[in-house]
């Protein structure tokens, strides 16, 4: 690759901005943004008109633009922008993670296909370098789980809501306002948006490729203010928690609001902070953690990998082998604390082990091991509330044996 970089750009929002912003200060001789593509011309700017286009094309069939930067809001676009950039031998930066874990598997070919290189360190736990990390540092340590705090917003929000007493509504705005939550918040706060993250780490942490569509995730929208005196009670944070687990050559994950004990470090992760906790065989436990969103936290994660594009960077996905026998499995148990208000809502029958419950005069509650798939029955239920329990692994589902009858 040539020493002198021109780039191309996709979408001018927050993370943009940051990017953009990041690399003028840089004054890095060696990257020029040659063309901004954006959706709206009529939105007043303070960069000089002449660089933005509404025309995709003047990227990607300009010859003189050697990398693209996508950063735009729509995955469906995003992939499109992103095929076309490989297919004309364009490295590409992208933070776009709903569209990345929709598509990683075929991503991962792309790349070989036209050995152009694509980064994406922006698109999962914001300035953290978790995929870096997972690619160079844990390339050669077997792991065995990770959880961690991957959505910046939902971790404002319950900070501002547990520690501040800020009501959801107000502190979702807040969140809003501050650049860190989606366009459609709601990616935020039900958990899709961690869920396609905990998708990408999968595939650098375990080599195995996982569709968002097929793991469960729980929102914090349902998350009451009994949960909360609960909570603190059993002297837990309410975290969403993104975890996956290796057992055997089985690969399990979720996302789900989590009761997290105050001695487990992620529990004093604040406001739009993110963390990592990776366990590893030769490691044993590590945690990373930094801001989560934002636009100049987010943009200098994606500057950081158009820069070493310049080095030639590429990702080497070193636990995607052939014949890999680890798979991404979803029946599982796992144990959960779920409160309801209505008599009755749910029975100790559901669980597959029941641990035990309170029936008081305005809240009640059960706890036990619970199938992933009948977690999946109750998700949108709007009359439950359902917490994790950290302190616990996830227990591959075996059916409870039939007994046997003798006529004899
Ligand atoms: N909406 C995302 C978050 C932005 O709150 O974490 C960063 O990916």
């Amino acid at each position: 690759m040539s020493k002198k970089l021109k780039l191309g750009v996709f979408g001018l929002g927050s993370v943009g901005q940051g990017f953009y912003e990041l690399l003028d200060q840089s004054k890095n001789p060696n990257l020029e943004i040659k063309k901004i593509v954006i959706k709206n011309p009529t939105k007043t700017r303070t960069i000089e008109s002449s660089i933005f286009s509404t025309t995709p094309t003047d990227i990607l069939d300009d010859p003189e633009i050697d990398i693209v930067v996508e950063l735009i809001d729509d995955a469906t676009i995003a992939l499109e922008i992103l095929k076309q950039s490989l297919q004309r031998r364009k490295p590409v930066v992208t933070a776009n993670k709903k569209m990345l874990a929709g598509n990683l598997e075929e991503i991962y070919w792309l790349q070989k296909k036209y050995e152009t290189p694509v980064l994406y360190e922006g698109a999962v736990c914001g300035s953290i370098p978790i995929i870096r990390n997972l690619e160079m540092h844990y390339a050669y340590d077997r792991l065995e789980s990770f959880e961690g705090i991957f959505n910046g917003s939902t971790n404002y929000i319950l900070t501002k809501m547990i520690d501040e007493k800020i009501n959801y509504d107000k502190a979702l705005d807040q969140a809003q306002k501050l650049g860190f939550a989606e366009s459609d918040p709601t990616l935020d706060v039900k958990g899709y948006d961690a869920k396609y993250k905990l998708a990408i780490t999968i595939a650098h942490s375990f080599g195995c490729f996982v569709k968002p569509d097929h793991m469960l995730n729980i929102g914090i929208d349902k998350i009451s203010a009994h949960d909360i005196r609960y909570a603190k009670r059993q002297g837990c944070a309410i975290k969403l928690i993104a975890k996956a687990e290796k057992i055997g050559n089985k690969i399990f994950g979720i996302v789900a609001p989590t009761l997290v004990p105050l001695e487990n470090p992620l529990a004093s992760v604040k406001n739009e902070f993110n963390a990592i906790n990776l366990v590893g065989a030769s490691t044993g436990l590590q945690m990373l953690t930094g801001k989560g969103a934002g636009s100049l936290p987010t943009g200098l994660v994606v500057l950081a990998d158009v820069a070493s594009l310049l080095a030639e960077f590429k990702y080497s996905y070193p636990k995607v082998i052939p014949g890999n026998p680890v798979t991404f499995e979803k029946d599982a148990l796992i144990n959960v604390h779920v409160s309801f208000v209505t008599p009755g809502a749910i029975h100790p029958t559901d669980f597959e082990e029941f641990t035990g419950g309170y029936q008081g005069e305005d809240a009640h509650f059960m706890t036990g091991w619970m199938r992933i798939k009948k977690l999946e029955e109750w998700v949108d239920r709007d009359d439950l509330s359902i917490m994790v329990n950290d302190d616990t692994h996830f227990k591959v589902y075996e059916p409870k044996k039939e007994r046997e009858f003798s006529l004899a």
